[in-house]
């Protein structure tokens, strides 16, 4: 569970800009207009805190929520967030319960889904039926398709589609040929369920887009998209940097120096004595590890921090709690702000060339980034 304050308790902290989450969400539904966005916030927005990130995104027009898990929705209800929520896979049946006394819409593709559901339930119960147009992770497979809505039309209005959705595996690789065989398919598969009869057409929801999607490829908008990593102004991968440098990162990430001291050439640093140091120079000591979601192996890679506002490489393996950093002969006192991730005078370091260090992506450093290290949210107090 993350923590938010106003004043970090310990010298490394994370910033959640929530102008940005508006800025995001607004630039959004302008570009994918008339379709509407919905804001996903699973995985606790992606590290940046479910609840404030869902009240701000819904405050910018996002017109729903799409979490993992029963609980993350619970977590949105409790907090009085009344938008539509929806669950994007189906969940295990002793969470059916919660799911509908919280009012979540649940995603079926499964008769064993739709029988979990239905033995629950006490009325009529609406759900967004998922296809596998090519991701092959969950989703009713096209072939099954016309049972399933036979299924659905034997419950003799018990169980109602509302939504229709699928997911894309290569949204975010442009020219690669899956992306538009799966729009293909999932316009064709549409289709069929509506010929089937088995749904209101004025009344279904319909999305496959992802951000990669929502920013690249306006065939995929249907009615809805729904959007994660752009909302929180990350690329969702190299190909599509330009259009995520219209985006305003939400997430920034800080510390302070804890320790400063002077080393002498031929010096060995850290667990392995991997680095030594081939001059004297001074080093820095920052109070977070990998613990925190600062991976081991950056500074293997070259990776940098922001102190005053320049550069300065991490040196020798970051150990659980601290990492040391090389700062040359610049003027550092203990307390000093140090940027990890984020920008401070007039360098940037974002979570993409994080995610380019560590053959990794955006979400994944985002998402890293662990409950020990307390969320300050910008600005702290909306009017
Ligand atoms: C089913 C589904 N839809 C939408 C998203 C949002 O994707 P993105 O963060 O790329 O916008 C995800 C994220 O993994 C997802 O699993």
């Amino acid at each position: 569970m993350l923590s938010f304050v106003e004043q970090p308790s310990r010298w490394a902290w994370a910033e959640v800009d929530l102008d940005a989450v508006a800025y995001n969400v607004t630039s959004l539904i302008d570009s994918v207009a008339p379709a509407s966005v919905w804001a996903v916030v699973k995985a606790d927005a992606y590290g940046h805190g479910a609840v404030p990130v869902a009240t701000e995104a819904i405050a910018a027009g996002a017109d729903g929520l799409c979490v993992a898990l029963v609980s993350e929705g619970v977590e949105l209800r409790r907090a009085g967030i009344d938008t539509p929520i929806l669950v994007l896979s189906e969940q295990p049946p002793e969470t059916i319960a919660d799911l509908l006394e919280y009012r979540l819409t649940p995603t079926v593709y499964s008769p064993d889904g739709l029988s979990a559901l239905l033995s629950v339930a006490a009325g009529p119960v609406g759900f967004h039926l998922k296809v596998d147009t090519g991701m092959q992770r969950v989703g009713i497979q096209p072939d099954a398709l016309d049972a399933f809505l036979d299924t659905v039309a034997d419950t003799g209005g018990r169980a109602r589609i509302v939504g229709l959705s699928s997911h894309l595996a290569t949204a975010d690789e442009p020219d690669h040929p899956a992306l538009v065989t799966q729009i293909e398919l999932f316009e064709r598969l549409v289709d069929q369920v509506l010929e089937h009869g088995a749904v209101d057409p004025d009344q279904v929801v319909v999305h496959l887009a992802n951000s990669a999607a929502a920013l690249a490829h306006r065939r995929a908008h249907r009615s809805v998209v729904r959007t994660g990593i752009a909302l929180y102004g990350i690329s969702p991968g190299p190909a599509l940097a330009a259009q995520a440098q219209l985006l305003r990162p939400v997430l920034s990430l800080r510390a302070r120096v804890s320790m400063l001291k002077t080393v002498r050439a031929g010096t060995s640093i850290s667990y392995g004595h991997r680095h030594r140091f081939e001059r004297d120079t001074a080093v820095a000591t920052i109070p977070i590890g990998y613990a925190d979601g600062v991976r081991r192996q950056l500074s293997a890679t070259g990776a940098e921090v922001l102190i005053g506002g320049h550069r300065h490489r991490i040196v020798g393996v970051v150990t659980m709690d601290q990492l040391m950093v090389d700062i040359g002969d610049q003027a550092v006192s203990v307390g000093d702000e140090v940027v990890l991730i984020g920008t401070q005078g007039h360098e940037t370091i974002r979570a993409e060339e994080w995610a380019e260090r560590l053959d990794t992506i955006g979400y994944e450093v985002v998402c890293g980034i662990g409950p020990r290290i307390e969320r300050v949210l910008r600005p702290s107090i909306r009017t």
